[in-house]
């Protein structure tokens, strides 16, 4: 069989290519564009589509898919707040995604966006490529004994959480169900007011859904502490990025540390470079000297892409042979 794999960065393609031909004996198309409405119709034929976190799997787009006889979906990521379910399910699509790979390529990653911000390490580099060796503007802040607070201690969280407390920082954290393992390091649960409050590193790790959409919105951020370090590697919805900008104009914030960006889609993982974006906010986002933005890389390290890849090909070999597993978001609907 022939898979038909979607938004394939050039690093992943020939392991890819390798690992269905290894696991499966299965041939991989591999794209470099992204499933939306235009590029659909290459699907046609293919019972098993492969998709990446900018994909757009909207109810056109699945109805396209299903027209041109699409089965599977495998999706190459944790989050899938790209795909309609309820459409998918409807059209009796099976929908698998990779439930949990390495969640110490995203935690250190986020991490690396708060050192990068809080010890001015862009700005320091461009300067010293120019000879100038000042300091000046390049003061930061030690983070032992400072607060970190954790907003989604699930896998990635916990990850992150580890590396704060290594830190010797205090723990603040907030989640729908309590993580016995971040309890241990000493976190305390607080509201997600108090966190904001008192926290001088606040970084997100829960999931987009309608209810954490802007889940820091104006009031969150102004809650926030004048020189808080803020960094979201987990989703761009989750911060309303316009009041983000009008609070960084404002003067505030130590730090903001972007991998994600809530209008990512058709910008991130491409080469724009030649072209006009016509995003102001975006294009106001990476202007200021204290906000560092990354296109969607926290997960982009060999080991976390090798068990993506290795998940997806046991996803769509479950699927062949009609076993479940706990990758599977939408099952395949019950022969009659
Ligand atoms: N930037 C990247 O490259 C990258 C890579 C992987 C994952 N991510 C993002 O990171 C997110 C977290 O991944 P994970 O593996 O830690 O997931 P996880 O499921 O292990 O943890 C998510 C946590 O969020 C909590 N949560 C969910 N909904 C909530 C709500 N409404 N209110 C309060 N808490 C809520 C859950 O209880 C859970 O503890 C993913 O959903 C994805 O969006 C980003």
């Amino acid at each position: 069989m022939e898979i038909l794999a979607f938004g394939v960065q050039a690093d992943e393609k020939p392991l890819l290519e390798e690992a269905f031909r290894a696991e499966g004996h299965h041939d991989v198309r591999c794209l470099d564009v992204f499933l939306n409405e235009d590029t659909a119709p290459i699907a046609a034929g293919y019972e098993t589509v492969s998709t990446s976190v900018n994909c757009e799997l909207s109810t056109r787009v699945l109805q396209k898919l299903t027209t041109g006889g699409t089965h599977l979906v495998a999706q190459r990521s944790t989050g899938f707040n790209n795909i309609d379910l309820q459409v998918a399910e409807r059209l009796g699509m099976t929908v698998a995604r990779v439930l949990s790979y390495s969640p110490h390529s995203v935690a250190e990653f986020a991490w690396t966006l708060a050192m990068a911000v809080n010890r001015r390490i862009v700005r320091a580099s461009n300067r010293t490529r120019d000879f100038d060796f000042r300091l000046d503007g390049l003061m930061g802040r030690d983070l032992h004994g400072r607060t970190a607070g954790v907003l989604g201690t699930g896998r990635i969280g916990e990850a992150f959480t580890r590396i704060a407390h290594g830190f010797g920082m205090d723990l603040l954290g907030w989640d729908a169900a309590e993580n016995p393992a971040c309890v241990e390091l000493g976190m305390k649960y607080v509201t997600k007011e108090r966190l904001l409050a008192e926290s001088d590193l606040v970084s997100l790790h829960v999931p987009l859904l309608p209810e954490t959409q802007h889940l820091i919105d104006a009031d969150a951020l102004r809650t926030m502490k004048d020189d808080a370090v803020l960094v979201n590697s987990s989703r761009g919805g989750l911060i309303d990025s316009r009041a983000l900008v009008a609070e960084l104009r404002a003067g505030r914030f130590t730090g903001v540390g972007l991998d994600v960006y809530e209008a990512e889609a058709g910008l991130f993982f491409l080469d724009k470079s030649l072209e006009v974006v016509d995003d102001d906010t975006l294009a106001r986002l990476v202007t200021f000297p204290n906000v560092v933005v990354t296109s969607h890389q926290a997960y982009y390290t060999v080991d976390a892409v090798g068990q993506i890849i290795e998940t997806t090909v046991r996803n769509v070999l479950d699927y062949l042979a009609g076993r479940r597993s706990e990758n599977v978001l939408v099952p395949a609907p019950a022969r009659t």
